[in-house]
């Protein structure tokens, strides 16, 4: 099975989430970034210290939102030197994620709820050279993902419902980031709602990256 090159999965795959340790870092939303400028947005964020960058691909059919795809990936890959996180809030997701791989992003996590053969879907991004996540709306249970922590390199816990940015944070899903961290090292991703209120208690729960759009591009990036 091919790597990228690698000669083994755990080799091709120490990249963002497979290296991070016990580091807590800060990953900016694309979708509060002015599009119009979106490379030197990324590259403002990247100068006030964000280590990833991430990137939500929605179909007005998972959500009823429609942003940006894999020529947009491409493009903001070739121009900044941050890593991209694609958060495919879509259906059938394995239509997009070999364009998402060709793109550059590091990193790839799908909605299992709407993922008919998920450990194909993850498999389809480990092969590609890409790590792979699953991204939970906040009433999914974290059981559903049991049988699939052994193939993630990440878990996505969204602190909204997905499609928009700027909406209240929904507190339950810090109880939810516990009961993860009893189940799996690898390390979760927290989206949604993430401010400088919000974010202590996510981290104090165990999550490690912190996806914040608002709170980045909307308002003082120093908040
Ligand atoms: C919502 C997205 C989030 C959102 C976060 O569907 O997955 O990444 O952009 O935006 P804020 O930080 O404004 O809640
Ligand atoms: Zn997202």
């Amino acid at each position: 099975m091919a790597y990228s090159g690698y000669s083994t999965w755990e080799e091709a795959h120490l990249t963002f989430f497979g290296s991070l340790g016990d580091r807590v870092v800060g990953a900016p939303s694309i979708l509060a970034a002015d599009f119009a400028e979106l490379a030197e947005e990324v590259r403002r964020a990247e100068r006030g210290g964000a280590a990833l960058v991430h990137f939500d691909v929605m179909d007005n059919h998972f959500v009823p939102n429609l942003t940006v795809g894999p020529a947009v990936a491409a493009s903001l890959a070739a121009a900044v030197d941050i890593p991209i996180d694609a958060h495919l809030q879509v259906t059938n997701p394995d239509n997009l994620i070999p364009a998402f791989i060709e793109a550059g992003v590091v990193s790839i996590s799908v909605q299992p709820e709407v993922v008919t053969h998920l450990h194909r879907t993850l498999d389809l991004i480990r092969t590609g050279g890409c790590e792979a996540g699953v991204a939970l709306n906040p009433t999914t249970s974290p059981e559903l993902i049991e049988w699939t922590l052994p193939y993630v390199n990440y878990v996505n816990v969204m602190s909204v419902n997905p499609g928009f940015g700027g909406q209240a944070f929904i507190p339950e899903m810090v109880e939810k980031v516990k009961r993860l961290k009893e189940m799996t090292a690898v390390p979760v991703e927290v989206d949604g709602g993430i401010t400088v209120e919000t974010a202590p208690l996510m981290v104090e729960a165990g999550a490690q990256v912190l996806v914040a759009g608002s709170a980045v591009f909307k308002g003082d990036p120093s908040t």
